[in-house]
């Protein structure tokens, strides 16, 4: 084990903005925290990171209590929010800074520095000044730089957060491949699911101060255990009070409400064929009252019983289109509905 939290609480005052945090990371493992605005993402990592100590419980890094341990001698590489590179200094000598801080020598720090900009593809851009970088380019020596000094763990605020949506698909994969490489344990603060969906082993979802849930990507995605789980990670039709039969193989949790992925619902025409698999799906009537068109996929709004329902469907040669006002069937896989706590 390589990170521990045991009962993690900060306090500010009365609030607490981290309560009773328990967590454990593996080495060389990927772990994001995500969760809305305020929900404590950044204060778990500066508690690890040692900007900021626990009001209760303890943190320990290879096995060992860092309680006493200053934020300098965690020997962890750290990328803030705002990639915060020194404005005053060239990229070889922000790149050289922790180096510095460890006691390289002159020569060392060289070859480092060169190999390094290298592998982030900057190697033209030694000399310059951080403001002469775009975003990206200064995104990646914010990265070079907290890998530099070879440090075992990585901890990465909002990483990408100031790039546009092109640039942080490719930075992605730039830390999905760096991670590869160098097999640090990330910690990965983030409030994009996309991000935590595509770079991470586990991802930690944190609600006003706790953790809801930990779990894979796809178990997460596909067995979120609460409503506010499902409704952070991607699209969820929730059906309390639907109007019409919700029937299901298992007998779902006392208090506990079905929910179902818009992509796991088929929408057809009332006169449409049964699927070969009909005796396992549940069959629903309703009227288009929406369809939104999003590039490769189609969202449709449908009314059915008392219940609005969403149906997310990929573009497809010869799929059929249905209009506002269309009276369609819906069917989906009894085994698909999920049932949450709320
Ligand atoms: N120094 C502080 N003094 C008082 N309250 C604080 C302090 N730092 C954080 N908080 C509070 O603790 C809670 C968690 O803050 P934190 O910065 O960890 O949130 P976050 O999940 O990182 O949010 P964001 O996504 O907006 O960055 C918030 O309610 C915040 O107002
Ligand atoms: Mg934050």
């Amino acid at each position: 084990m390589q990170i521990e939290f045991r009962n993690v609480t900060k306090k500010y005052g009365q609030i607490a903005a981290v309560q009773d945090l328990s967590l454990a990371v593996l080495r060389g493992e990927f772990v994001t925290i995500l969760g809305p605005s305020g929900s404590g993402k950044t204060t778990a990592l500066m508690l690890l990171a040692g900007f900021i100590s626990p009001t209760e419980g303890d943190i320990r890094i290879g096995g060992h209590s860092v309680a006493a341990v200053p934020s300098y001698r965690r020997d962890q590489g750290i990328v803030f929010q705002s990639y915060a590179l020194f404005p005053h200094l060239t990229i070889r000598r922000n790149l050289e800074f922790p180096l510095e801080m460890r006691g390289a020598r002159a020569a060392e720090r060289e070859t480092r520095v060169d190999r390094m900009l290298e592998r982030v593809r900057l190697k033209e851009f030694g000399d310059r000044m951080p403001s002469q970088l775009s975003g990206g380019q200064q995104q990646r020596v914010a990265l070079a730089r907290a890998l530099i000094a070879d440090p075992p763990v990585l901890l990465l605020d909002e990483p990408l957060g100031a790039l546009d949506r092109n640039l942080r698909e490719q930075m992605q994969s730039e830390i999905k491949s760096l991670h590869k490489e160098f097999g640090k344990t990330t910690i990965c603060v983030t409030h994009d699911q996309e991000e935590a969906l595509t770079l991470s082993d586990r991802i930690v979802v944190m609600r006003d101060g706790r953790i809801e849930q930990i779990d894979t990507p796809e178990a997460l995605y596909d067995r979120p255990a609460t409503r506010f789980v499902a409704n952070f990670l991607g699209e969820a039709n929730i059906f309390e009070n639907p109007g019409f039969n919700m029937e299901c193989d298992v007998t779902p949790p006392l208090g506990s409400i079905a929910m179902l992925r818009p992509e796991r619902i088929c929408i057809a025409t009332r006169a449409a064929p049964q699927p070969p698999d009909a005796d396992w799906r549940q069959f629903v009537a309703g009227t288009v009252e929406d369809m939104i068109y999003a590039g490769p996929m189609r969202k449709y709004h449908v009314r059915a019983g008392r219940s609005m329902v969403i149906i997310r469907e990929h573009v497809a040669a010869g799929k059929q289109i249905f209009g506002i006002g269309e009276k369609v069937r819906l069917d989906w896989l009894r085994s698909d509905v999920r049932y949450l706590i709320t």
